[in-house]
This record gives C-alpha cells, sequence and structure tokens, in this order.
C-alpha cells in the first residue's frame, strides 16, 4: 500500500480543514496517510513515504508573503533532502486582500523540486475558508496525486 504523509501549517483552522480533506480523499483511494502539524513533523520522515503533501497559510513578518515562523525549521531541513523517489503536492490558504497571496505555496513548490521529487499535481491556492470551489479543486488536486503514486 502506498504511503502518504501530510504536514500542514494552520493558525485558524483553514489549513487543517484542507488537510483533513486531503486526508479523507487520499485514504478512501486506498493510501495509508498520516498528518503532522508542521512545528512537530520532521522532514527526514518524508524519504520514508511515497506521497508529501504540505498544506501551509502564508504569514507577514518584514515583508507580506512569508513562511509562518513554526514552518522556517522544516522548510530548511526540506532543502537538504534527496526526493527523487518521492511524488509531492502543494496546497494552502492565504488571503487575497495581502499582495503577496498564499506565496507560502509557490516557495514550498520550489523547495519541493530542487528536492528532485516529482510534482504530481499543480498546486491548489485557496482565500480563505475553503468553498466548494475549492473542495472541488481539491478532488482534481489528491485524483491527480493518487494517479501518479499509482503510475
Ligand atoms: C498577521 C497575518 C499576516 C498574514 N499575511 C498574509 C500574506 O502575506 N499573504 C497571504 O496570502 N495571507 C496572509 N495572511 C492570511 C492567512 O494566510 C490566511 O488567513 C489563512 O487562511 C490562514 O490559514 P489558517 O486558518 O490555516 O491559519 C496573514 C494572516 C495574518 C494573521
Amino acid at each position: 500500500m502506498a504511503e502518504a504523509l501530510i504536514v500542514y501549517a494552520s493558525l485558524t483552522g483553514n489549513n487543517e480543514t484542507i488537510a483533513t480533506y486531503v486526508e479523507e480523499r487520499l485514504k478512501a483511494a486506498g493510501i495509508d496517510v498520516t498528518s503532522q502539524e508542521m512545528s512537530q513533523a520532521v522532514a527526514d520522515d518524508l524519504q520514508d513515504v511515497d506521497l508529501c503533501v504540505v498544506a501551509s497559510y502564508t504569514y507577514s513578518g518584514v515583508t507580506d508573503g512569508e513562511l509562518p515562523d513554526e514552518a522556517l525549521d522544516f522548510y530548511e531541513d526540506l532543502q537538504t533532502l534527496d526526493l527523487s523517489d518521492q511524488v509531492f503536492g502543494v496546497c494552502g490558504s492565504g488571503d487575497t486582500t495581502y499582495a503577496q497571496f498564499a506565496t507560502a505555496v509557490d516557495m514550498f513548490e520550489q523547495v519541493f523540486k530542487a528536492t528532485g521529487a516529482t510534482q504530481g499535481s499543480p498546486s491548489v491556492k485557496i482565500d480563505l475558508a475553503p468553498t466548494a470551489d475549492d473542495f472541488a479543486q481539491l478532488d482534481q488536486f489528491t485524483d491527480k496525486l493518487v494517479e501518479a503514486v499509482n503510475a
């Protein structure tokens, strides 16, 4: 059975909702899924699974469009990994009122690409809490990830 690790960062619950939804969809497709909150996650564990999924909000520090503080260690460790045997997918909720909308999604996509991992689906960006349209997008996202893992 294929294994997936979902790592999420969520302050007010939107990305946790997204991660839970993706988890349920992957499980329904027969994948063995573990979900972890990002500050508890160990990036090395991604090497032990077939599919890596990140769901992260975007925060602002000095400028808009930054990673959440609790994502920094995980993100740094991710840069050191060889994930050339893994498929990855990135999604995340941000807020379109910020000029740098959901850019944490782009940052994770870039770092996964640098690890040599295969992008199983285009990334999905969601404005605040997911709507029915967003869940439909997440359906396509998970379908593509499952297809890529089973290929
Ligand atoms: C202080 C602060 C700064 C934020 N900066 C950004 C930003 O630069 N870009 C963005 O897209 N969203 C930004 N957001 C919005 C969050 O990413 C958005 O509300 C997201 O849905 C939160 O996800 P969560 O419910 O999983 O915590 C910011 C939110 C806060 C509270």
